[in-house]
C-alpha cells in the first residue's frame, strides 16, 4: 500500500457517501468508515464503496472481552477491509485475540482518544497521560497489531515504534472546529505519520478534488 491519505467519510447514509466518492480516486486515498455510517447503513456499505474500488479502514473501535473482538473481527475479515481498530487499553488478551482472526486486514490500536483531557486520564487511570501513553504503546510493540491510531501530537515519541502510525487532527489551514490540537499534513508526514485522516478539510470544501492534492 504506497497511499498515504485516508479521508473519512463521516456520512450519515449511503447516497451521500457515495456520491461524495465520485470526488475521491481510490489510486489516491483510502476511505475511512466510522460509526455513524456503519451504523446507519450496516455491512451492505462495505461491499458499495468496495465495488468502486476504493480500500476501506472500518473504525469501529472495538472494546469488549476477547472472544468478542475475536468473533467480531473474523466478521469483518468476509469483507474487503484493509485496516480496522480496536482500543489499545482492550489489554494485552483482547488484542492477541483480535489478532488471531485478521486474516488479511491490518489491525490498528487507539491510543488515546484525543476528545480526553490530561485531567480526565488522570480522574480514569490515576496515572499522568504520558505514562499512561507509554503503557498503551509498550503494549501496542509486544502484541502483534500492526500499528496505533495516535494525535499527532504523540508522533515524537514514537520515533522508535517501528508499527504502522495512523494520525487524524490534520488540519493545514486554521479551523475553529472541535479538533483543537492538529498539525499540517506535511508535518504529520515528517515526523513519520505513515497515514493521515482527514474528514471535514475535504468533504466541506467546496473544490474537493482540488482541496485533496494539498493533503496528499
Ligand atoms: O473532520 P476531521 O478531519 O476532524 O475528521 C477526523 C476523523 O478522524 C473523524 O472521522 C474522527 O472520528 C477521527 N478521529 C479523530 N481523533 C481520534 C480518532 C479518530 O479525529 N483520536
Amino acid at each position: 500500500m504506497n497511499k498515504k491519505l485516508i479521508v473519512a467519510l463521516d456520512f450519515d447514509n449511503a447516497d451521500k457517501a457515495l456520491n461524495f466518492l465520485n470526488n475521491l480516486n481510490p489510486n489516491k486515498c483510502l476511505v475511512k468508515v466510522g460509526l455513524e455510517l456503519f451504523i446507519s447503513e450496516g455491512w451492505k456499505i462495505l461491499d458499495l464503496i468496495s465495488d468502486r474500488g476504493f480500500e476501506i479502514f472500518l473504525d469501529l473501535k472495538l472494546h469488549d472481552i476477547p472472544n468478542t473482538v475475536a468473533k467480531s473481527i473474523k466478521k469483518i475479515s468476509n469483507f474487503n477491509v484493509a485496516l480496522t481498530t480496536v482500543h489499545l487499553n482492550g489489554g494485552m488478551n483482547m488484542l492477541e485475540a483480535a489478532c488471531s482472526e485478521k486474516a488479511n486486514i491490518k489491525i490498528l490500536g487507539v491510543s488515546i482518544l484525543t476528545s480526553l483531557s490530561k485531567e480526565e486520564i488522570f480522574e480514569i487511570t490515576d496515572t499522568n497521560f504520558d505514562v499512561y501513553f507509554n503503557n498503551l504503546i509498550s503494549i501496542a510493540s509486544s502484541s502483534n497489531v500492526d500499528g496505533v491510531v495516535c494525535s499527532p501530537n504523540e508522533l515524537d515519541r514514537l520515533k522508535d515504534f517501528n508499527k504502522l502510525k495512523v494520525v487524524p487532527g490534520i488540519r493545514n489551514n486554521i479551523s475553529d472546529d472541535d479538533q483543537k490540537r492538529v498539525m499540517t499534513s506535511s508535518e504529520a508526514y515528517k515526523k513519520g505519520a505513515d497515514f493521515i485522516v482527514v474528514g471535514r478539510p475535504i468533504t466541506k470544501s467546496e473544490d474537493p478534488k482540488k482541496t485533496l492534492e494539498l493533503f496528499l
